[in-house]
């Protein structure tokens, strides 16, 4: 390809800067763009009267063949051009003959590559937006089908209050949403027209900025022209966007694997996202959660890259932003394919309920309850939860005998100590087990304080515990109604 910038310089480069300064592998992602930013400065160009309508017509009609024969694979983009403004200008030029030429008058493309990329961007905004609401909607779905399914929370990782598992998805839900409210106000600051500022200090020509930026469908014009070719703090925003959503999904990851081993065993995944080991025969690995939350780091180091590029900068246009678009590009890419395979895993994993359920029993997540079970009583808070944690402290160290439990499921009601939990039959154990507050006796319980009565089973049951979370956001199903329509919303 020619260089149409040959003038000053012989432009004889030598193929090693030929290589280095080219960034159409990355930009000819634009290309859509670029014609469509064209289209319009051609349609402005006529209706100022700087160029002919018969002109106008000539290169417009080049501009959407260019842009049908790309669609269509006719037209393959030259991967040894400088750029993509380069060269759709320079096919435009062969094909339609001098009158292409007068395309580039009254812009430059410093203008030009930045309005190309708010074009871009935009679209991907709305793109990533489509696929989070996808997303939430799988998790309003998700909450629905597990309303009654009691987990326990965590704090420190370790096991801390019960919850539902509705609850625990909608939390992710919330921070979805925020990512999204997030994108659309960087809309906002996308959809301005840089288009006309030129090369940086606008044109003599009497054009109109904002005819062209209404044919574009944006939402102003940039109103400093040096700024206007120099911003790209919207990329910075995009990326920094971008890598909050990352950190969100590699949480939400995390959790993944870790409620995938067998040592919880809350969830399983599909096979079609998880991988086999190729020695241990045994093995599901949930590979793919675990490059969702890998591929967080490249999201944020391209943050960190852009803001470094930028760092220090002058104005206005300089070659080293030509980085912005390989960064910002890859961190797009990385979150959407991020979102689709977290929306894959999540639609197909089934949620081993009655092990959450089992695994709640066991950690004494009740034992805020039974404090408040105390303070129902008539205690203080303070020195309830002095007893409830010491009632915990005697669990640990006493083993259960079996012979407090039922052998006979019609007869568990009365004589079982694991009350709700009594599996009948299955409930006498070979083994001593461990105490909990569910299955400690009564009369344990009174030696600790003389206000324990046999109500307290009822009250430290888990389905009561989170039943009775009725403050705005908690675990109550009153809240988990009210977080699912502050989501639809
Ligand atoms: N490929 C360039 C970029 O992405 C286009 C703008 C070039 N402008 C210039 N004055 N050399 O930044």
């Amino acid at each position: 390809m020619s260089k149409l910038w040959k003038g000053r310089t012989s432009a004889k480069t030598s193929v090693l800067a030929d290589e280095f300064n080219s960034s159409i592998k990355i930009d000819k992602r634009m290309y859509k763009e670029d014609i469509e930013g064209s289209m319009a400065h051609v349609a402005m160009l006529s209706h100022c009267n700087v160029i002919t309508k018969s002109e106008a017509k000539k290169i417009s009609d080049g501009l959407s063949k260019i842009l049908k024969d790309i669609e269509s694979g006719k037209l393959k983009i030259d991967e040894k051009a400088e750029d993509i403004h380069m060269f759709v200008e320079e096919v435009l030029t062969k094909r339609i003959g001098v009158v292409g030429k007068k395309l580039h008058t009254a812009r430059s493309r410093n203008d030009q590559v930045a309005l190309d990329i708010r074009l871009n961007l935009r679209k991907e905004i709305t793109l990533i937006n489509f696929t989070i609401d996808k997303l939430i909607s799988l998790i309003i779905d998700i909450a629905n089908k597990n309303r009654d399914t009691i987990m326990s929370g965590f704090t420190h990782l370790q096991k801390a209050q019960p919850i539902t598992f509705a609850h625990y998805i909608l939390a992710y839900g919330m921070m979805f949403k925020r990512d999204m409210e997030r994108l659309y106000d960087l809309y906002k600051r996308v959809n301005i027209s840089p288009i006309g500022a030129c090369a940086l200090a606008g044109t003599t020509y009497k054009t109109d900025r904002v005819y062209e930026a209404k044919l574009l469908d944006m939402d102003g014009v940039c109103e400093n022209s040096i700024d206007a070719v120099s911003d790209r703090d919207f990329i910075v925003e995009f990326a920094s966007d971008l890598s909050i959503i990352a950190m969100h999904l590699s949480r939400l990851a995390e959790e993944m694997i870790i409620f995938t081993s067998a040592e919880f065993d809350y969830i399983e995944l599909s096979d079609a996202v998880t991988t086999g080991s190729s020695i241990m025969p045994q093995k599901k690995n949930s590979d793919m959660a675990e490059l969702v939350r890998g591929k967080t780091g490249r999201v944020f180091g391209n943050l960190m890259n852009i803001l470094t590029l930028l760092k220090g900068l002058p104005l206005a246009y300089n070659k080293d932003m030509q980085e912005d678009k390989e960064l910002i590009f890859d961190s797009i890419d990385t979150v959407k394919n991020s979102l689709s395979i977290f929306i894959e895993m999540l639609s197909t994993m089934k949620i081993n309920k009655e092990r959450m359920r089992e695994d709640a029993s066991a950690g004494f997540i009740n034992a805020t309850d039974l404090a408040d079970y105390l303070v129902t009583k008539g205690m203080a808070f303070r020195d309830a939860y002095k007893i409830s944690g010491e009632i915990v402290s005697y669990c640990l160290k006493n083993k259960r005998d079996g012979d407090n439990y039922c052998n006979k499921r019609d007869t568990h009601v009365e004589s079982c100590n694991r009350q709700s939990q009594c599996r009948g039959e299955l409930c006498e154990p070979a083994v001593p087990t461990l105490l909990t507050l569910e299955n400690l006796p009564l009369e344990v319980y009174k030696k600790f304080s003389k206000l324990f009565d046999k109500d307290v089973y009822k009250f430290i049951d888990l389905e009561t515990c989170v039943k009775r979370r009725t403050s705005i956001g908690g675990s109550s199903p009153k809240n988990i109604d009210r977080q699912i329509s502050f989501l639809k919303k």
